[in-house]
């Protein structure tokens, strides 16, 4: 719980009521300066039928257009912009894996929210002023490192900015600094824990207390091994570019129960990916936010092709999302069968004798997709545990996803290690056929 000496701030102060009064005249104004200031929405309002004073509850917010990331591409590279240029403080370039990046902005307040929200959410985290926090997420047009080192210095805490790669350089300032805190992708903290073995240093016994793991999905399963590999509690953190950056969502360490969305500032929806319908609360579907601040590049029901869910809130007043099962576009489906990478990572690690590294193969064969589950043996695991281990992970795949793959116990320290965000699925198939 936080104590005296570090209240909450005063959003999360708020109750229900206020809260939601705050959301709505927040959202006003908001919709009303995109429609102002940016001649998509204008033109996207307007051919929807809406104007922003039609917002009058924040059931309203439904009756408006979505926005989606090819609205992003189409106005590149300062299309989206609601103020003139020379106010934008900085730029930041989402990590589109396919064709035109997009560009986001940021005003000097924009700059400041954003550090006070990543500061409340490394607070959620366990983190206090005074704090050595590591940043191993990557610097540059990644929101990663930038958003969390300025947000760290908000909080009064003292910056590593290690960013990602050379990972023996990072095992030596994490034993000669001292930091209580880390902030990187869990698939990087996988790769510090080898080079700690490599290195023949025990990780439970550095000075981290509190892990800060996002910009990638994983799951409670993986949240396990981390705590036990390094003696930390690991808290997830969210957030996409688009929207801000990290810091749209945080989970507390004192429940570890899915991430508080700091709602005083984004307002999530929930709608189906195929209608685009708002879903009621407590039903999966896709994450849909609209900046309620934001004043460089407000987004209106931004689409975020993330997949979770919306429960009330318990250690904040905020409604929490649950853990990301996974993207849309990250998911595979298999003759019919909807497969996304973490229900594979929590088979995975459930394997007696497999490490927690693996990928997914997709091939063609013949006129069938074939996908094969690529996992590294524990370096201690005799053959005939491996071979069991690829058995156990056919099976329960089979199971639990009710589709047949293959898999394949390959050597330790043999598939490719990561150094910021993981790509789990490597496609294999002809391409331009489908
Ligand atoms: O990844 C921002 C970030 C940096 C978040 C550091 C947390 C920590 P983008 O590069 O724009 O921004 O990618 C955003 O990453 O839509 C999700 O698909 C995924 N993602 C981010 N955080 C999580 C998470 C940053 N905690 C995209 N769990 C998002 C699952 C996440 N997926």
């Amino acid at each position: 719980m936080t104590d005296a000496a570090d209240p909450l701030d005063a959003g999360e102060r708020l109750g229900t009521e206020e809260l939601r009064a705050l959301q709505l005249e927040r959202l006003r104004a908001s919709l009303r300066h995109a429609y102002e200031h940016v001649p998509f929405y204008r033109e996207s309002f307007d051919k929807a039928g809406v104007r922003p004073e039609d917002c009058r509850t924040l059931a309203d917010l439904a009756r408006f257009p979505f926005t989606t990331k090819a609205d992003l591409r189409a106005n590149y590279p300062y299309g989206m912009f609601a103020v003139p240029r020379e106010r934008i403080r900085r730029l930041h370039a989402s990590s589109g894996t396919t064709g035109q990046p997009t560009v986001v902005g940021y005003t000097d307040r924009d700059l400041s929210v954003w550090a006070d929200l990543v500061a409340r959410s490394l607070r959620a985290a366990g983190g206090r002023p005074g704090d050595v926090v590591h940043v191993a997420y990557g610097y540059g047009l990644f929101t990663g490192g930038l958003g969390a080192h300025y947000g760290a210095e908000r909080l009064g805490c003292t910056v590593v900015p290690a960013s990602g790669g050379m990972t023996a350089r990072q095992v030596r300032l994490i034993l000669d600094l001292e930091p209580s805190v880390i902030m990187v992708t869990p698939s990087y903290m996988l790769t510090l824990l080898d080079e700690f073995e490599r290195q023949g240093v025990d990780p439970r016994g550095t000075s981290l207390r509190v892990g800060v793991f996002g910009a990638e999905p994983w799951t409670e399963p993986m949240r396990r091994e981390i705590e036990e590999r390094f003696a930390i509690d690991a808290v997830d953190i969210y957030g996409l570019s688009e929207v801000i950056g990290p810091g749209v969502a945080q989970e507390c360490v004192e429940t570890k129960d899915g991430l508080h969305v700091w709602e005083d500032h984004f307002y999530p929806e929930i709608v189906d990916p195929v209608t685009g319908e708002v879903l009621p609360e407590g039903e999966r579907g896709e994450l849909v936010f609209t900046s309620l601040t934001k004043e460089a590049m407000p987004v209106v029901r931004y689409r975020t092709r993330d997949l979770t869910r919306l429960l009330p809130g318990t250690a904040r007043v905020f409604r929490r999302m649950e853990k990301i099962t996974g993207r849309s576009d990250d998911m595979v489906i298999l003759r019919g069968v909807n497969l996304f990478p973490t229900q594979i990572e929590e088979i995975v690690l459930r394997t007696p004798g497999v490490a927690p590294h693996f990928q997914l193969r997709l091939t063609r064969e013949g006129r069938l997709d074939a996908l094969t589950v690529r996992a590294e043996a524990r370096p201690d695991a005799p053959p005939e545990v491996r071979e069991a281990a690829a058995r156990s992970i056919v099976a329960a795949v089979k199971d639990g996803i009710g589709v047949s793959v293959r898999a394949e116990i390959v050597e330790p320290e043999s598939l490719e290690r990561s150094v910021g965000k993981i790509r789990r699925i490597v496609d294999l198939r002809p391409r331009g056929d489908g």
